[in-house]
């Protein structure tokens, strides 16, 4: 087993280049499968969730290589309809993407429920109902999903909530439907504009990605063929913002480069607010902490809110500001697992539904603690970058799945962060 040795108080500073989006790369690697010649996919982190939705690929019949660290060539014209219950669609939440990839090209798909971080209750209910107002029955038998269509059929569908994965999803299987599908109330994130512009890039008729209504023309149940082609994903708007609240933390001075900074509004904002020094230039972020920053509330919403993604992270640095800050988790039910183990580390937050009252401690201490799932996982990291004497992390296979290299990253910037192996 490994662990992280985290040696704290040193001061991050320097440029550090972000890498492409995990979520985005999630969505457009099954999206390949709706292609009608090989794609070539640039800009991959190398994490073990891409890993793992690469093997999730091979199974279903694409011949896939890695073309160079962060670059993927994969063919999917061998794929043929198979029922994706093997372990790595198991593990990885986004394999439901497959269902509507498949049912689009196919007419029927069958994938092992997800799996994926556990912070709540994650149905796929709304997923369902967009199939289903497609012309598809939808069955859940032993823990498999499977979906059937004779043909489908473009329809109106409106999500209850903006849901990130089911407006993908329904995108994935209507751009093959008979006429236009409108997805309202559909999630505005950058990957699912970026997943529309790929399918876009290989033949779809997608309009409106990025707002909350998106128009699908449908390529009436594969009549039109797509094409292939080479395409680069969006850098990580997580993985940044995680970069610039570990400037915050340590009281350092860092440029996050390869950036869209629009994304990043919320992320600069909360940290402006908190007194931080922001300085946005066309592909980067320069983040320059004051010696004294200032508590605030935080708020979770769906883009261009504040991302839940980062929640876990913003609350490890309120930990370590003077004052009160409230954070409200508005998107997941249950996104303070974590909490506790902060506490370990000297933290005072006081969890009562979905927000948190943090107050913030002189200093934090270094403490045995243990990730619970990947943004969690980078709160205690971010928690032990601040905190006086060691910190050793465990269960940092979560942290593995969503950053590449956390540990170099951060050291390249000044960090002290070790990767040990343990009995
Ligand atoms: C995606 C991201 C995740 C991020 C989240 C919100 C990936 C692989 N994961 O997750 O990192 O935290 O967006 O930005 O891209 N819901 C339902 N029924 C459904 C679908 C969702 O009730 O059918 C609820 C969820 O329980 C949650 C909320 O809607 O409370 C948002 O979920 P959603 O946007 O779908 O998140 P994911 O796609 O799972």
């Amino acid at each position: 087993m490994e662990q992280l040795l985290i040696r704290g108080q040193n001061r991050l500073s320097g440029n550090i280049d972000i890498n492409g989006a995990k979520n985005a790369a999630l969505a457009v690697l099954p999206a390949v499968l709706c292609a009608g010649e090989a794609c070539i996919i640039d800009n991959l982190p190398a994490i073990d969730d891409i890993h793992c939705y690469i093997d999730v690929l091979t199974r279903l019949g694409c011949r896939a290589e890695l073309v160079d660290t962060h670059a993927l060539r994969v063919d999917p014209t061998g794929v043929g309809y198979t029922v994706a219950d093997f372990d790595s669609a198991k593990k990885i939440r986004a394999s439901y993407y497959v269902l509507g990839a498949m049912l689009g090209k196919f007419g029927k798909a069958a994938v092992a429920l997800p799996g994926g971080c556990n912070f709540g209750s994650r149905p796929i209910d709304f997923h369902i109902k967009g199939f289903e107002a497609l012309g598809a029955k939808v069955v859940i038998e032993h823990g498999i999903v499977y979906c059937q269509a004779d043909e489908l059929v473009g329809a109106p569908i409106y999500l209850d909530f903006a849901s990130v994965g089911a407006t993908i999803n329904i995108l994935l299987a209507a751009i093959n439907a008979r006429g236009q599908t409108v997805i309202e109330n559909a999630a505005k994130e950058p990957h699912v504009v970026d997943v529309a512009n790929f399918l876009n890039f290989i033949g779809a008729d997608i309009r409106g990605a990025g707002t909350n209504v998106i128009r699908i023309n449908g390529l009436d149940n594969g009549k039109i063929k797509m094409r292939g082609g080479e395409y680069t994903i969006i850098p990580d708007m997580i993985e940044a913002g995680t970069f610039m609240i570990a400037a915050a933390i340590t009281g350092g001075d860092v440029c996050v480069k390869n950036i869209i900074p629009k994304h990043m509004h919320s992320v600069s904002a909360k940290l402006r607010e908190m007194n931080c020094v922001v300085e946005e230039d066309e592909d980067s972020i320069r983040v320059r902490a004051s010696e004294l920053l200032s508590p605030v509330n935080v708020e979770t919403q769906v883009y261009p809110g504040f991302p839940t993604d980062l929640q876990p992270q913003a609350c490890a640095l309120l930990s370590t500001v003077q004052g009160q800050s409230i954070v409200r988790e508005t998107v997941f039910e249950s996104r303070f697992q974590y909490v506790s183990e902060l506490e370990r580390m000297g933290a005072r937050i006081t969890v009562s539904g979905r927000q948190a009252v943090v107050l913030g401690v002189d200093n934090l201490t270094g403490a045995d603690v243990s990730a619970t799932d990947l943004r969690a996982g980078m709160s205690l990291i971010t928690a032990g970058l601040a905190a006086t004497g060691e910190t050793r992390l465990s269960n940092i296979n979560y942290v593995d799945r969503g950053y590449e290299d956390i540990a170099g990253r951060l050291n390249s910037l000044g960090a002290d962060i070790e990767r040990i192996s343990v009995l």
